[in-house]
């Protein structure tokens, strides 16, 4: 199975504004320690997690999508009816049908969109940008909204210690628009990998609750429509196959991994980030870190990691910047960015 097949289109796509939405509601490790056998100590240093954000009742993934996207649409200058596509990445969507992009058009009135999901799970976003390339640089569209937003509070077994005390809720969302390819300002993506290995769809899922074992009163005790981990094989495969997708999306820039300020990667796990940051060689102030605020968002988590580090000045005009992502399928893709 090939890892690898790069994306060679020439680049007349930039991001014009990003935006982010997370849940008021912060669940601390401390009140974790009443629900589940565990401690902050044994959060923090096996993750670097502190807190994460839990959606309130009601408040459904479209909703902290729809959120994030208003701010990435004031950010970029853009109104609703100038958006031509609408793409959300999402494992955690409002129905299974319709799509949870359709429910993000409605609320933003966003008439002139095409709008679908892309479900790839953690590396939603990143995978949803790379389509909503395709289609730009193709010329069909010239405003696209791209969302990254998860709800795993709701898929979640909450006496599951392996798995509670990670995942959190919120939404990230970046205007994509097309840009003149000889306008002389050299922002936008330099390289990306998009891919995928199905061969380890079991390290990690939601088993029930869909088509191949729907949930009946028989099994519903197995709590079999919440999140399966088999916590080191992910930790191996992501750690694997990100740094393999890092140096790729490096090598196919013409850049080498001092080049790059800043790596924004998918916020599952500190420990993931500095295995991944050291072996490029980088000192840690490379990398962008927030989930100690806010854990792992699944597929939001780069895009409100992206959102912050352009809000908060952290990334400069021209500076090269890496988007890396990975998840369940497993699914996994890397973009480095001229900003
Ligand atoms: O977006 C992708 C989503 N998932 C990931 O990225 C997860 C990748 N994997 C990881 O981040 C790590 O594997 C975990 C944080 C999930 C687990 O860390 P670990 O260092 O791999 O721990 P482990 O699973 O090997 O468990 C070590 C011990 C076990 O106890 P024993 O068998 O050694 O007695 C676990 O039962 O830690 C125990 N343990 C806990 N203890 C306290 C597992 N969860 C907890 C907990 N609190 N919450």
């Amino acid at each position: 199975m090939s890892h690898s097949q790069p994306v060679t289109v020439p680049c007349v796509m930039k991001i014009a504004g990003t935006g982010s939405y997370v849940p008021e509601r912060v669940l601390t490790n401390a009140d974790l320690e009443k629900l589940v056998e565990t401690t902050d100590e044994w959060i923090m240093s096996r993750t670097g997690i502190k807190e994460r954000r839990i959606a309130a009742e009601g408040e459904a993934t479209s909703d902290l999508a729809t959120k994030a996207a208003l701010r990435a649409m004031e950010a970029a200058g853009v109104t609703a009816e100038e958006i031509d596509l609408i793409i959300v990445g999402t494992i955690s969507p409002d129905t299974f049908f319709p799509s949870t992009a359709c429910h993000v058009q409605r609320n933003l009135g966003a008439v002139k969109a095409v709008a679908f999901d892309v479900s790839a799970a953690c590396a939603g976003f990143l995978y949803a940008m790379q389509i909503a390339r395709q289609f730009i640089n193709g010329g069909t569209r010239k405003t696209a909204l791209i969302i990254g937003a998860d709800k795993l509070s709701g898929m979640v077994n909450w006496q599951d210690r392996n798995t509670c005390v990670l995942f959190g809720d919120g939404a990230g969302a970046a205007i994509l628009t097309a840009k003149e390819p000889n306008d002389g300002d050299p922002s936008g993506v330099l390289s990306s990998v998009m891919a995928s290995d199905g061969r380890l769809t079991d390290i990690l899922s939601v088993p029930g609750g869909g088509s191949a074992i729907p949930i009946t009163p028989e099994n519903a005790d197995q709590r079999l429509n919440t999140i399966h981990m088999q916590g080191r094989e992910v930790f191996k495969a992501a750690v694997k196959y990100t740094l393999e997708a890092c140096e790729q999306v490096i090598e196919r820039a013409g850049l080498k991994a001092d080049d790059i300020a800043l790596i924004i990667p998918h916020q599952a796990n500190v420990r993931i980030v500095d295995a991944i940051r050291e072996r490029l060689g980088l000192p840690p102030e490379r990398a962008f870190l927030n989930l100690q605020k806010y854990g792992n968002t699944s597929g939001a988590a780069v895009a409100i990691a992206l959102d912050e580090a352009v809000r908060s000045g952290v990334v400069k005009k021209g500076d090269n910047i890496l988007l890396v992502a990975f998840g369940a399928g497993f699914a996994w893709s890397a973009s480095v960015i001229k900003w």
